[in-house]
């Protein structure tokens, strides 16, 4: 690093290519130096894609440490997959995970990083507990046999968090977002989660004259986050939360949503006239899983999430827009050709006088 650059406090984001990392990189991007959820003043950011370095790899997780400095990591890379990939894989998820956060945890610890914030999911609770979810019933059970591998390697991570705090008085911490939906979401249609699913499915069903057909009976209850919401709340724990214990990252379980009324707004934003029906010989999956947010409410204060109707018109728009990009699962596909989306990039986040390809949310090689 050069001399010019030590004068900043790095802040590196893991997984930057993905849903979650875009909106955070856009968000920094965009929002005012020094607001609430901005950039500070003196603080560079720097997003980084697995083209950067491949964190299974310890030795290329060390020299992204060695290079950057951190301050502090928002730590969201991870092999992240839909139902059927999990049923399958569970080892290669389990061990995948396992590798990324320990690397990514054990840098941060030998390179001196004041804070990391890893991200669970509400997916790694036991699959028979007491609802609603609440931080404190992670490990009260086996997690659903579908997703194991995955749900292990993450529950790790708290129980990382806490050995690095006994041991060396670490900073580590970890998020638990319900489903998050968004702009460069994966919205292929057999290994996605169901809003960029059925917004993909609709979205052909016009262009092709064909039924729109929702799996299941639309009744199941869902809560789902904006991921441009979740990066905000991110920040938040950043700048404000600096206890061990994990923090759900949530809208209220008084705006869960049925799938009939997540797929009706999606019928509305395509704009899609045709034959729309359920297919209810395929299964619902669970009828509800709520997750609290009280804690988050209580020490935020009351952070008011942008309306579903609103935050959906947005990711609609931008599926349609950036098709050829999106990450659709066909070969045809730009995103097919040539890996993640690459359309419209916020503009750099560099402060004057840094080179805006190392801090400017694009790559980090530089
Ligand atoms: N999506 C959800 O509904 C949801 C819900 C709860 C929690 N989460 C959690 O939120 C975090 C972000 O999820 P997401 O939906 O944004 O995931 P995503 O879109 O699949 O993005 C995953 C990111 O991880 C990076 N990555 C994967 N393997 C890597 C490796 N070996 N080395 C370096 N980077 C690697 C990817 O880089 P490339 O693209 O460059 O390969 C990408 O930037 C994850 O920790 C996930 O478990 C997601």
């Amino acid at each position: 690093m050069s001399s010019s650059e030590t004068q900043y406090q790095t802040i590196v984001v893991t997984g930057a290519s993905g849903l979650v990392g875009s909106a955070l990189k856009e968000v920094i991007a965009t929002e005012p130096v020094d607001s609430s959820y901005g950039r500070r003043t003196g603080e560079r950011w720097v997003f980084l894609r697995s083209s950067d370095g491949d964190l299974r790899d310890l030795a290329q997780t060390e020299a992204i440490f060695e290079k950057y400095k951190p301050v502090a990591v928002i730590h969201l890379a991870a092999l992240v997959g839909g139902l059927f990939n999990n049923m399958k894989h569970n080892l290669t998820f389990m061990r995948d995970n396992i590798l990324i956060n320990d690397n990514v945890l054990w840098s941060a610890y030998k390179h001196d990083t004041k804070k990391v914030i890893s991200c669970l999911s509400t997916c790694v609770f036991p699959d028979k507990v007491e609802y609603p979810l609440t931080e404190t019933k992670i490990h009260s059970g086996p997690p659903h046999s579908s997703n194991f591998g995955y749900s292990h390697a993450k529950r790790l991570v708290d129980v990382q968090n806490r050995a690095y705090k006994d041991e060396f008085g670490c900073n580590f911490t970890s998020a638990i977002p319900t489903n998050v939906f968004g702009p460069y979401d994966n919205f292929d249609l057999e290994d996605s989660h169901v809003i960029p699913g059925l917004i993909h499915k609709c979205y052909l069903a016009k262009k092709n004259g064909t039924p729109f057909v929702v799996s299941g009976t639309g009744k199941p209850l869902r809560q789902f986050i904006y991921s441009f919401d979740l990066a905000k709340l991110f920040i938040w724990m950043l700048r404000e939360y600096d206890s061990v214990e994990p923090l759900i990252l949530s809208v209220g379980e008084d705006e869960e949503l049925s799938i009939k009324e997540v797929a009706d707004a999606i019928v509305k934003e395509v704009g899609f006239t045709g034959e729309y029906k359920f297919d209810t010989t395929k299964s619902d999956g669970q009828f509800r899983k709520p997750a609290s947010n009280d804690k988050l409410q209580s020490l935020i204060g009351g952070y008011k999430f942008k309306p579903f109707d609103e935050a959906l018109q947005h990711t609609v728009k931008w599926f349609i827009d950036n098709y050829d990009f999106a990450r659709t699962g066909f070969e045809s596909s730009a995103a097919a050709k040539g890996g993640r989306a690459q359309p419209k990039e916020p503009e750099a986040t560099a402060p004057a006088g840094i080179n805006a390809e190392t801090t400017g949310g694009v790559h980090a090689a530089a």
